[in-house]
């Protein structure tokens, strides 16, 4: 089985524990980063051309009109193919919600039939919003797992839980 682990996430100006606070790797990145040290797996780290703010509240505010606006924001990295993929580990915050709209653009460029999804999100409190259901509209013919919602400032906290949630195959 060949896995790839594909992630948005995003450094700078962040909650943790109800204070803002510079972080030089986002919790997602942290969450992809322990995975990547329990399985076999090649990484994919989803840019946006143009980032969002490194404030926190100008990012809310970004992150909000894209999202007003469906937008499809253009990334600077690509990868060719998923075809040597059977399963894919797709790693985001929620962003008000659902996913980072740059995850929306990344998904829309393959055909993810056959493939196997297991979602893992960081967020500050409500979990998966919607992005479940936004990645089964996404990919439609994918099999999407239930995955696993990290706390997002807690994510040094969670290596056991990702653990088990690895070795009940992700469900
Ligand atoms: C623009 C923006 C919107 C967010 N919206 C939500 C939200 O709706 N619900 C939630 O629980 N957390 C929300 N958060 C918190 C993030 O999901 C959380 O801090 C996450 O761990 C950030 O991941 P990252 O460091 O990998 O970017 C939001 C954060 C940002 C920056």
């Amino acid at each position: 089985m060949t896995n790839l682990i594909v992630f948005f996430s995003r450094a700078d100006e962040n909650y943790v524990c109800g204070v803002l606070k510079n972080l030089e790797i986002g919790n997602t990145k942290q969450i992809a980063s322990t995975i990547e040290g329990l399985i076999p797996a090649d990484v994919f780290e989803i840019k946006m051309k143009t980032p969002y703010s490194k404030g926190y509240n100008q990012c809310l505010d970004e992150v909000q009109t894209d999202l007003r606006k469906n937008k499809r924001p253009a990334l600077e990295n690509q990868l060719s193919s998923i075809d040597g993929y059977d399963t894919i580990y797709l790693g985001y915050p929620n962003y008000w919600g659902t996913m980072p709209m740059a995850v929306f653009t990344f998904l829309e460029q393959f055909d993810f039939t056959g493939k196997t999804i297991r979602p893992f999100c960081t967020h500050e409190g409500s979990g998966f919003g919607n992005s479940l259901k936004d990645i089964k509209k996404l990919c439609p013919t994918a099999k999407v797992e239930k995955g696993i919602a990290i706390l997002g400032s807690q994510w040094n906290m969670a290596t056991g839980e990702i653990e088990s949630w690895l070795r009940s195959g992700g469900r």
